[in-house]
């Protein structure tokens, strides 16, 4: 019988960055205008191609940036696989706090025996390039917070334009299977 491959994806970061945008461009090639913040968890799941002709079905979990979520946003942590740490261009503050308190709170709960895989996936992805007059972080700081947290990749992205949208997710995919099924 063929096994179903599936990994656990959750994506972090301060609210309003595009983490729910770049998941509706990726599963549902739709884009919002209009902002609606994400209360608490929201799960889709879509198929990817891996390098090699594998398929594998991506559990995709939307944890609301709002503060006052972080009581229970550890609890959807347990089992993933792969981290997506989203920042927006425009603003510097969101690429700040990718180092605390999202990755500090992705360590802290990977770090507690049985909580998590103790080889978590990860990639940094930039979003809102679209936007390119409004651009506040330089590329070379995004990379130099990427090297910090050992993240696979810097993906400058647009969840609005559909750039480089698939390649982040599949990226992140393939570097499950790169890094830790060799
Ligand atoms: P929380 O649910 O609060 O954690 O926010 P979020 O990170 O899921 O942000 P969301 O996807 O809801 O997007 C916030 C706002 O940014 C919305 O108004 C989106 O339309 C807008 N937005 C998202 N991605 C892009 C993008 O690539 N370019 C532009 N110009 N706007 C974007």
């Amino acid at each position: 019988m063929k096994q179903k491959l599936v990994l656990k994806l959750v994506l972090l970061g301060d609210p309003g960055v595009g983490k729910t945008s770049l998941i509706s461009q990726f599963v549902h090639a739709r884009f919002r205008h209009s902002y609606q913040l994400t209360v608490g968890l929201d799960i889709s799941s879509k198929q990817v191609k891996l390098n090699d002709g594998r398929t594998v079905t991506l559990s995709i979990n939307d944890i609301g940036g709002q503060a006052r979520f972080a009581a229970i946003r550890h609890m959807f942590f347990k089992g993933a696989h792969l981290a997506m740490f989203v920042y927006d261009v425009t603003r510097t503050e969101t690429l700040t706090n990718i180092l605390d308190p999202w990755y500090k709170e992705l360590m802290e709960f990977c770090s507690q025996p049985g909580k998590a895989r103790s080889a978590i996936q990860t990639i940094l992805v930039g979003n809102k390039s679209d936007l390119e007059d409004y651009i506040m972080v330089d590329e070379e700081e995004g990379l130099q917070l990427a090297e910090k947290i050992n993240a696979n990749e810097h993906i400058l992205a647009s969840a609005k334009e559909n750039i480089k949208v698939d390649d982040a997710f599949k990226t992140l995919a393939q570097s499950f299977f790169d890094e830790v099924q060799q």
